[in-house]
């Protein structure tokens, strides 16, 4: 939960510096693209394209789940099939649960066994509405199931003990006889989850406690000693509370003070947000829109820095950094509850989507997982109910279109391209990354954020010959274009036919604020 003085912002002088640079070709005119086809060294994990669904608004309760016996809105075992089968399609790799802020107030005890004995909670953190912890563990694991995704499950610290964090491991995980493996299987599930991936609380910074990086290292030692690495049915992930947006001084603390056999992976949360002017989520004015790009891109600062401190302490890359909170933040939708963080989601949103996704790839050595804030209903959702009514966002285009570099070989690129300008300030206008699939294809996708200017885009292949190439496009005549209930095809891909392929150059016609994503079938 933020504050306004939360954020601590990069300075004029750093963007300056980091647009410069990247930028220093651009007298010319010219976007160009050096596509390296013979230097892939690092896997694009897939998990860089995960999700995050906290007990929020109507995230959890409406979002996916409706109830069992729910009979207006189609279901299995309460969760719902629409949302399932749209998340499916999208390829969802792995999903963080309860929170975010709840997950330090959760105590995951009270959401197991018989509904009608489980005790109820207030929200704190979100709206003080009643919570019936009618979906627990099992319901999350199971929605996980349906999804064929991997979950990723935050543990309590700020209010929870030692001890009751490492006994959700052991009923989640344990597969031979335990106080707690017996608990599981007289409520119905015999054989552990093997859930991989759990977060030692969130934003210890903040909501998760208030405590210092040293602090936070200490106590962070202690919750991980006694969640070992191999929890029970094989190795895990544990996955520290990292840094708010700029805050270096987090991350080294925890590289240098946490001993690098308790420790898989290192959090970052950066939000695309104004704290002091958050702004409409469709109603939103050019200079709005260009704010958001500039923090939105300044997620290849962070992460640059970020990896760099973790460099030092551990060249071998060892430990992940996990951005397990990104996007954009905006005011509410009119009506709705302020505390339930229900925004409408735009080309705005693609643009996001698509520069910060380009920088993942591109880091693929060291960001290993991400997380999309949040999946349905809350803040830049790929899913939006209404009742039994449910529509998929230009943010799920984005990622849906991109799913073709999970798990792909990254091609590194370097981008030389022209500035968007507003007013006396500007950034730059092109994104792109590249990988290689299994297959062979090279797929690239390329994002113009200029929503006045369409751009020539030369890409040069490097150490490969192309034979054909084909693409997908996203975009739509205006920034705050989005689709709603009564049109949920307003904002769509379609073919791209955009691309000529000349020997080993290929000249892409990008219209203003798109995202492309091209397939590269090569010579053999
Ligand atoms: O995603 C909403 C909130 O943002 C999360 O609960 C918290 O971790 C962050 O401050």
């Amino acid at each position: 939960m933020r504050k306004s003085s939360r954020g601590t912002l990069l300075s004029a002088q750093t963007v300056f510096l980091a647009v410069f640079t990247c930028c220093a070709a651009t007298a010319l005119g010219q976007n160009r693209v050096v596509l390296n086809a013979d230097l892939g060294r690092d896997t694009i994990s897939r998990h860089i394209y995960g999700h995050f669904s906290e007990h929020l608004g109507r995230c959890i309760y409406g979002g996916y789940f409706v109830g069992e016996g729910n009979a207006k809105i189609p279901n299995t075992r309460g969760i719902r099939k629409d949302v399932v089968e749209a998340l499916k399609k999208m390829k969802i790799p792995n999903l963080r649960w309860p929170g975010g802020c709840f997950a330090d107030t959760y105590h995951w005890r009270d959401g197991i066994g018989p509904k009608a004995k489980r005790p109820s909670m207030v929200n704190t953190w979100w709206g003080g509405v009643t919570e019936d912890n009618s979906f627990g563990t099992h319901e999350f694991l199971d929605l996980c199931e349906q999804l064929g995704t991997e979950p990723y499950i935050t543990g309590n610290v700020g209010s929870g003990t030692v001890q009751e964090f490492a006994q959700w491991v052991q009923y989640v995980n344990f597969a031979g006889i335990s106080p707690m493996s017996v608990l599981r299987k007289e409520h119905g599930r015999e054989k552990p989850w093997k859930v991989r991936f759990w977060g030692i609380g969130n934003e210890a910074w903040g909501c998760g406690g208030n405590m210092t990086a040293e602090y936070y290292a200490n106590v962070y030692r202690t919750f991980a000693t006694f969640i070992p690495a191999d929890g029970g049915s094989g190795p895990l992930w544990r996955i520290a509370s990292g840094a708010s947006s700029a805050d270096y001084h987090w991350t080294e603390v925890l590289m240098r003070d946490v001993p690098h056999g308790l420790l898989e992976g290192i959090a970052l949360h950066h939000y695309s947000v104004d704290w002091d002017h958050k702004s409409s989520a469709t109603k939103f004015t050019e200079a709005e829109y260009f704010d958001t790009m500039r923090r939105a891109l300044q997620m290849e600062e962070l992460v640059t820095k970020h990896t760099n401190i973790m460099e030092r302490y551990d060249p071998e890359k060892k430990v992940a950094l996990v951005v397990d909170e990104w996007g954009g933040w905006y005011d509410v939708e009119p009506g709705s509850n302020p505390a339930f963080l229900y925004q409408q989601n735009s080309m705005r949103d693609a643009m996001i989507a698509g520069v910060t996704l380009n920088i993942f790839n591109n880091h693929a050595d060291r960001v290993r997982m991400a997380n999309l804030a949040q999946t349905v209903n809350v803040l830049q959702a790929v899913v939006l109910t209404d009742e039994e009514r449910m529509i998929v966002t230009p943010t799920y285009h984005v990622m849906e279109m991109y799913a073709v570099h999970h798990d792909a070989l990254m091609l590194p690129v370097d981008v030389r391209g022209e500035l968007y300008a507003l007013g006396d300030k500007s950034i730059p206008a092109l994104s792109a990354s590249a990988s290689r699939g299994t297959d062979g294809t090279i797929h690239c996708s390329l994002v113009n954020i200029d929503p006045g200017h369409s751009r020539e885009v030369v890409v040069e292949l490097r150490g490969a010959s192309c034979s054909s190439v084909t693409g997908r496009i996203l975009a739509s005549s205006k920034i705050q274009d989005h689709n709603t209930f009564e049109a949920p095809d307003k904002v769509k891909p379609a073919a791209f036919t955009g691309a000529k392929l000349s020997g080993t150059t290929l000249r892409v016609q990008m219209p203003p604020c798109s995202v492309v994503v091209l397939s590269l079938r090569m010579n053999i």
